[in-house]
């Protein structure tokens, strides 16, 4: 299997710049404490937009081997909309991926389908990699429709993308019950579903690209169970919130294939 991990820690709404600093110069540290090797797996840290820039002087100065991204971007280009950030922003910032329907945005923002997929497109067309968030609510699992739900997510997420820019992008699925709760989905819950999202790619496009796009979970991951969620056939990675902001907790889920 060529895919190789992503661990991207989404910070969500923690941290101002100076504290960007200290847990980044703390994580580097750390991941190199863990002897972290960048070819078995990609780390990535995802704080607010005021951060931005701190991390980037401080990763590029310092050299260390982390990427960085956004949490939201606008789906316009520029021009009056206030309080938005636009992609040529980002990526003059230098970053790579960029987080579009996040549970968060869907339930607090009204986010639909139809506005993730036109961010996902945003995030391309500024030559950045959207992770794109999709995950079931309680009753939908209660109810045995999860596969159904997320699948139908991830299908109007990626309306109009090609198979080249998908077999780039990073999709996430995590359970919107397990998000922050301390309730992890079990390892082969985590497959279920990624595996039935890699099935619907390959439906969608093509087996090459179904092969290619990578997807992780994501629902409080910790150190104590990323090995188990990691040694599915689908699952290429974690998006983790709150065990991604202790350095030392974000090392051991980075450094993963160590344990
Ligand atoms: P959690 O958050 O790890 O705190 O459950 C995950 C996420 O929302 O991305």
């Amino acid at each position: 299997m060529s895919r190789t991990p992503i661990m991207a820690g989404n910070w969500k709404m923690n941290m101002d710049h100076l504290g960007a600093v200290s847990l980044v110069q703390d994580l580097g540290k750390a991941l190199e404490d863990a002897g972290y090797d960048p070819a078995r797996s990609e780390a990535v840290v995802i704080p607010p937009f005021t951060d931005i820039r701190s991390v980037q002087t401080l990763v590029e100065g310092d050299k260390l081997p982390l990427a960085w991204g956004a949490q939201d971007i606008s789906a316009h280009e520029d021009g009056a909309y206030t309080g938005e950030v636009s992609g040529s922003m980002l990526a003059k910032l230098g970053c790579s991926y960029v987080v579009t329907g996040h549970s968060e945005r869907r339930e607090y923002h009204g986010e639909t389908d139809e506005l993730v997929n036109a961010k996902a497109k945003k995030i391309i067309e500024h030559g950045m990699t959207p992770i794109i968030c999709c995950g079931e609510p309680l009753e939908v699992r209660k109810a045995g429709k999860h596969v159904e739900h997320t699948v139908g997510q991830i299908t109007a997420d990626l309306a109009g993308i090609d198979a080249a820019d998908v077999a780039k992008l990073v999709i996430a699925y995590e359970p919107i019950w397990a998000i922050g709760t301390g309730e992890t989905a079990t390892a082969d819950d985590a497959q279920e579903v990624c595996g039935a999202i890699r099935k619907a790619v390959a439906d969608l496009y093509d087996e090459a690209t179904a092969e290619s796009v990578r997807i992780q979970y994501g629902g409080s991951v910790k150190a104590g169970n990323v090995v188990e969620i990691m040694s599915k056939p689908d699952v290429d990675g974690a998006l983790v919130g709150g065990a991604s902001l202790k350095a030392g907790d974000f090392a051991q889920i980075v450094t993963f294939y160590a344990k």
